[in-house]
């Protein structure tokens, strides 16, 4: 496999989505815990649902592993029922926190504007946001792929300082890979994360060679080398596969190599 020269560190993520009880979410870090998956040069982060953070932050956060959550609020407290705060997760030991992900823009009315909110409560808050972002099949089919990625890359960083724009994750997730099988292919992966760098480039040039960009979608032990040797990939956003101790911990172990 090429040598990646980037010095940037790739991160393994696993979105757990709405899986898992606590003592079930717990047994599963403490497998991975088990497994060895940290320091061998690549950040791992789990981000189960809410109610197994703090239960699992007490496993991950003195084992090295990083720990997110799925969505947030950008609101710090108020009459919001139902909804979490930016520092809620941030006295829990969280480091990340996904915003912007297809599933919730898809079913919860998640849009560019409440994305760019997201992004700027969670730097706020300095939880270090993982902006979502990409295409459905037909988008793609109508040659709306390119467009669209920009625009929702700029939407998210819209009135961001510049400086906080080196802050941030992209994760690349065409729809129509995630959950299906169907990956995208690798060059064309890292084609459209290329394009993602090019845009973070035209809010802060340096940013556009620092900022980590993840492909997501469908991405298993079997899958991720193509991935892993894109020179802008930088790491995965990982469903299914980051149920299974065993799968998870393959995909670190290749983003090692
Ligand atoms: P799968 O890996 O299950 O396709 O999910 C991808 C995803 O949505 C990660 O955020």
């Amino acid at each position: 496999m090429e040598e990646k020269t980037t010095g940037r560190t790739p991160l393994i993520a696993g979105n757990w989505k709405m899986n898992l009880q606590v003592t079930q979410a717990v047994d599963l870090v403490e497998k991975l815990v088990a497994k060895d998956v940290v320091g061998h040069g690549v950040e791992v982060l789990v981000c189960p649902p809410f109610t197994a953070l703090y239960a699992v932050s007490r496993v991950v956060n003195p084992a090295g592993i990083k720990l997110g959550a799925q969505n947030m609020h950008w609101e710090e407290a108020g009459a919001f029922t139902g909804e979490i705060a930016p520092g809620m997760l941030a006295e829990i030991g969280c480091q990340y926190v996904i915003i912007g992900h297809s599933e919730r823009r898809q079913y919860f009315g998640e849009t560019d504007a409440t994305v760019n909110k997201k992004v700027k409560a969670a730097l706020i808050n300095r939880l270090t946001p993982i902006i979502c972002v990409g295409e459905t099949l037909e988008q793609r089919e109508e040659g709306l792929t390119d467009r669209l990625i920009r625009d929702q890359v700029k939407a998210a960083l819209l009135g961001l300082d510049p400086e906080d724009v080196l802050k941030v994750v992209f994760a690349y997730e065409p729809i129509w890979a995630i959950g299906t099988g169907k990956t995208a292919e690798g060059c064309e992966a890292n084609r459209v994360c290329r394009l993602i760098r090019e845009t973070v480039g035209e809010i802060n040039a340096e940013a556009s060679s620092w900022v980590r960009i993840l492909y997501g979608g469908s991405v298993k032990p079997t899958n991720y080398a193509d991935f892993a040797a894109q020179p802008d990939i930088d790491g995965a956003l990982v469903g299914g596969a980051s149920l299974q101790a065993e799968q998870f911990a393959e995909i670190v172990r290749v983003a090692a190599e």
